[in-house]
């Protein structure tokens, strides 16, 4: 009986450090004010998704083990960066550059739901749209 009372009191203790801990240290969780930050460079971001674009032509080309896994990994890799570039300068700045971040945020995404699918034709057709997408912007901003 005491003993599962100084358990309980114990478990309390815990749970009131662990929420004293979040309350006190404002590194800890977010606020719903918090904005995004990019920390990576435009031209880095540029140099990953080059090799995350290749990739995914790479596994366009030539079946080989996982394609589809990777495939699918790839293409939300790729989404994620074009989101991280919609919080960037230019896309804050000018609409058509901030569109076309969104298109490609887009179309990666279906990509890796074509991807989950095994529908090559459809991950194709996606990496087509991408592709016209890159080129789009790079007239313009690169
Ligand atoms: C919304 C605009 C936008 C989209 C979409 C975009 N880029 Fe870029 N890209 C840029 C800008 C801006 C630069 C110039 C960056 C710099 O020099 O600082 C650039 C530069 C590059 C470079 C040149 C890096 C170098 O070595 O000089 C590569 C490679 C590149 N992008 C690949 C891609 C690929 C692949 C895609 C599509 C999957 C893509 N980009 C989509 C805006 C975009």
């Amino acid at each position: 009986m005491i003993g599962k009372t100084v358990v309980a009191l114990a478990i309390l203790a815990i749970g009131a450090v662990g929420m004293g801990m979040a309350g006190d240290d404002a590194s800890v969780g977010r606020n719903a004010s918090d904005k995004f930050e990019p920390v990576m460079p435009v031209y880095a971001l540029m140099v990953e998704q080059d090799r995350h674009f290749e990739k995914i032509r790479n596994l366009i080309r030539k079946d080989q083990e996982e394609r589809f896994a990777k495939l699918r990994h790839a293409g939300l890799a790729l989404a994620e960066m074009a989101n991280v570039n919609t919080f960037h300068e230019n896309a804050t700045e000018h609409a058509d550059y901030r569109q076309w971040t969104l298109d490609m945020k887009a179309d990666a995404l279906k990509l890796a739901g074509f991807a989950k699918e095994s529908k090559l034709d459809d991950v194709k057709r996606m990496a087509k749209k991408i592709n016209t997408t890159c080129n789009a912007c790079h007239d313009k901003y690169q």
